[in-house]
């Protein structure tokens, strides 16, 4: 596989990185996953965006234009032959001597970009639905920031994994935040879609943007606020969205049935919009 290293295209084999990159001592860095569909990139502005902010937020440099990171971006999936799949890219603020305080800010950024590969729309897991369980929120307080530490969700998606499930939603005070690495949804019994309202507490998502925007065209109510696991359990429908799992519905919910057990109309409905609105 071919990847990107600050400035150079190379096999996976030969890219090499400091041992004092600060990505890898403080999981100090950035990254943005974008879907390839059709061997083109679905809502790359959008990524780029949050990528701007997350940098902002963490108060890092960065020299690369969004023209940039898109011929990057391009050349890769020419490179590697991609029509489904994904870009990973993630940016560090550099290498430097260990220390807690930021080296200075002219460092250059380590920036990594590579593909992988995937089928994505036909997914066995989207045909059957997810089985998730609900895990304590243990992440830090700045969710809406897209860094490379990722610990917890991983250890939260083991913990999912080691319960028979396919993947946990996170729960603060009772009410679920988001899953591992998507965003999560219920449908009530009256038919209203109702998603966590943003703030730092969860990732403010591309695709759950776009998604909304399917929901709001297709005149479905929509409530954006907290839901509990007790309201989880009891919808009609649930699902998550990201970039790597589009519209997923959710059939199990800490071992009970949603609804009747099996992909709801409406998850449905909207992976199908969502997909024919990103090809
Ligand atoms: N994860 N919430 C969290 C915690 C995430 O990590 C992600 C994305 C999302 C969905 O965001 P988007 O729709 O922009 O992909 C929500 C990516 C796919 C990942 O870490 O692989």
């Amino acid at each position: 596989r071919q990847v990107y290293v600050n400035g150079d295209y190379l096999p996976e084999t030969e890219a090499r990185i400091s041992v004092f990159d600060r990505g890898f001592l403080f999981a100090d860095g950035v990254y943005e996953v974008t879907l390839v569909l059709d061997g083109k990139l679905v809502d790359f502005a959008g990524h780029m965006r949050r990528l701007r902010r997350s940098l902002g937020e963490l108060g890092m440099a960065f020299a690369l234009t969004d023209e940039d990171l898109l011929d990057i971006h391009r050349e890769l999936i020419r490179q590697n032959d991609i029509e489904e799949g994904l870009v990973y890219l993630q940016v560090t603020r550099g290498s430097a001597d260990r220390d807690f305080l930021f080296p200075a800010e002219e460092t250059p950024n380590t920036v990594v970009l590579f593909t992988q590969k995937k089928s994505l729309v036909d997914s066995p897991l989207a045909e059957r639905g997810q089985h998730v369980v609900t895990v304590e929120d243990l992440r830090w307080r700045r969710c809406d920031i897209k860094t490379v530490q990722l610990l917890y969700p991983s250890m939260a998606k083991m913990e999912a994994k080691s319960r028979g499930a396919d993947d946990a939603w996170l729960v603060k005070d009772g009410y679920v935040t988001e899953g591992s690495s998507n965003n999560a949804y219920i449908v009530t019994p009256e038919g209203t879609v109702v998603t966590r309202d943003l703030s730092t507490d969860i990732l403010h998502g591309i695709t759950r943007e776009a998604v909304l925007q399917c929901a709001e065209d297709l005149q479905l109510r929509i409530e954006e606020r907290p839901f509990t696991v007790e309201e989880a359990e009891n919808a009609a429908e649930a699902f998550s969205t990201s970039a790597s799992g589009l519209v997923s519905p959710v059939v199990r919910i800490n071992g009970r049935e949603v609804g009747p057990g099996r992909p709801g109309p409406i998850a449905a409905r909207l992976r199908q919009i969502y997909l024919e609105r990103s090809r």
